[in-house]
């Protein structure tokens, strides 16, 4: 094969390669354009029947909340959220709704940073814990 021919064959199988490439990367954004907005967001609706269900389930809700909370949070919130590198979370009245937007957002104070949950805990498992932390309101 001539040099001249080889570098056309190679110019021909860069240019195919990117042409496939391109043609893949629309298809599937086109494919996966709506169905992966539905995973990313969670409607109102998915969060108020979860925690309907969450809150119907009580005591297990909250023992779930608990073991969760033990093996996760404690490390900053400290034992049955006495506090330690973050705020206290017992005897506080704290509204459900705002305490599942800060679990699921995350929360930076200063210089501490809490980080999102969202990833880590479904919908459930994230109201699951805050029914636990609002069952230590009474805790002084
Ligand atoms: C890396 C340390 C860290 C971990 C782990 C952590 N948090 Fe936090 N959390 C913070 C900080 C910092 C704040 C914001 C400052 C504050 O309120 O003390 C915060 C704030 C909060 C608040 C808001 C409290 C308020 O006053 O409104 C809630 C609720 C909460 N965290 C729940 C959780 C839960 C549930 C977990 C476990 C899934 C968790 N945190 C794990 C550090 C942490």
């Amino acid at each position: 094969m001539s040099k001249f021919n080889y570098v056309i064959l190679l110019f021909l199988m860069t240019f195919s390669m990117l042409l496939c490439q391109s043609s893949q990367a629309v298809g599937l954004s086109s494919k996966t354009g709506s169905g992966k907005l539905k995973v990313a967001t969670e409607s109102v609706d998915q969060v108020n029947i979860a925690k309907e269900v969450v809150f119907n389930k009580m005591p297990q809700s909250i023992n779930n909340g608990e073991k969760r909370f033990n093996q996760t949070c404690v490390y900053c919130h400290g034992y049955q959220g006495s506090g330690g590198k973050a705020k206290k979370l017992q005897g506080r009245k704290l509204v459900a709704d705002r305490l599942f937007k800060t679990i699921t957002k995350g929360k930076r104070k200063g210089g501490s940073v809490m980080p999102p949950w969202r990833k880590a805990f479904s919908i459930e498992e994230r109201w699951e814990l805050v029914t636990y932390i609002m069952s230590l309101s009474d805790l002084k």
